[in-house]
């Protein structure tokens, strides 16, 4: 049975893009070590609406780390201290009593704040609507015989495929670089015959969204790799320019 604990919480409040935030503090009492770092957030927010102040306002979706929403950066960490965890895999039995736990949004010229620690991150939408996508024939389907894939092939791209499109890559480098999201959206197309139609064609425009829409450049820190809850790899970036610079000499 985990412990109960006692800790400061301070968040970061922000009432739109353009507005200037602050932190807001809260002592936090006897919070059960089993509650998930989300369900913590709900007791804060019950406080706040039952003492007539405004709940803090944050994302989250399906609490169970696939769909990427949850977007916190806690103790100077994407997601907070568990490495390969989302925000909501995230435990308070990770801190400790008389812990100060500082929550602030995703930092990243390219993801706006909404308000508090909710980003937009439509961003990444618009790099996956240039090219994150196979073109689907319809009509008869094709035989599966036809389209063999290499078991090793299939367990990479799946590796690759399993990125939720969070944000903590671009959260954790000091570039603000989304490279490690777009190698791993390319890659999972690349590495099976059904994304080599377009993979010319993908690469470039993803590239070039990205830029347009004010990410930064890759210089290797690797921060972003350390800090994915997915445990993506940025052999996956070597991956992305290796298809670009194809994709040049093609052209
Ligand atoms: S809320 Fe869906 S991954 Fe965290």
């Amino acid at each position: 049975m985990d412990k109960n604990i006692n800790f400061t919480l301070k968040v970061w409040r922000q009432n739109g893009p353009k507005a200037k935030g602050h932190f807001d503090t809260f002592e936090m009492k006897d919070i059960p070590g089993d509650t998930s770092f989300l369900e913590m957030l709900d007791i804060l927010n019950e406080q706040l609406i039952e003492s007539g102040n405004e709940p803090f306002v944050f994302d989250h979706d399906c609490r169970e780390g696939i769909c990427g929403m949850c977007s916190l950066y806690i103790n100077g960490h994407p997601h907070g201290p568990a490495t390969g965890a989302t925000t909501c895999q995230l435990y308070m039995r990770r801190f400790n009593d008389g812990d100060v736990i500082t929550v602030e949004p995703w930092r990243s010229a390219a993801f706006p704040v909404i308000k508090d620690c909710m980003v937009d991150r439509g961003a990444f939408d618009k790099i996956i609507q240039a090219g994150g996508y196979t073109t689907v024939r319809t009509g008869q389907p094709q035989d599966a015989n036809a389209i063999l894939i290499p078991k090793e092939a299939a367990d990479e791209a799946m590796d690759c495929a399993t990125c939720i499109g969070c944000g903590a890559c671009v959260a954790a480098c000091k570039n603000g670089s989304a490279m490690l999201f777009v190698s791993s959206k390319v890659s999972q197309l690349a590495l099976l015959p059904q994304g080599l139609p377009e993979a010319a064609k993908r690469a470039k425009a993803m590239v070039m969204t990205m830029d347009e829409l004010g990410f930064g450049n890759c210089t290797n820190t690797r921060a972003c790799e350390a800090e994915c809850p997915k445990n993506e790899s940025i052999a996956n970036i070597a991956r992305l320019n290796r298809e670009f610079i194809s994709a040049k000499l093609a052209d």
